[in-house]
């Protein structure tokens, strides 16, 4: 969300499942039925879902981020 701060989420919509796409206007979007969530904290912005995206650990390791669950 921020310069030198990471953060990593379920790729799965939390409304049906769909890999979510990419980010858009900073939110992470799902462009299968138009669900928007917050990169901050994963809460939804827009829905139609209505559940917010299960944070991941995101750890800096050198030039690499590393994703855990
Ligand atoms: Fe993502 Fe419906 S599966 S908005």
């Amino acid at each position: 969300p921020t310069a030198g701060e990471f953060k990593a989420f379920d790729k799965r919509c939390t409304h049906a499942g769909c890999p979510v796409a990419e980010i858009v206007d900073g939110t992470i979007t799902c462009f299968c039925h138009g669900s928007r969530f917050s990169i901050t904290d994963g809460s939804v912005v827009r829905g139609p879902a209505t559940e917010p995206h299960t944070e991941a650990t995101a750890t800096v390791s050198g030039d690499v981020v590393v994703v855990t669950d």
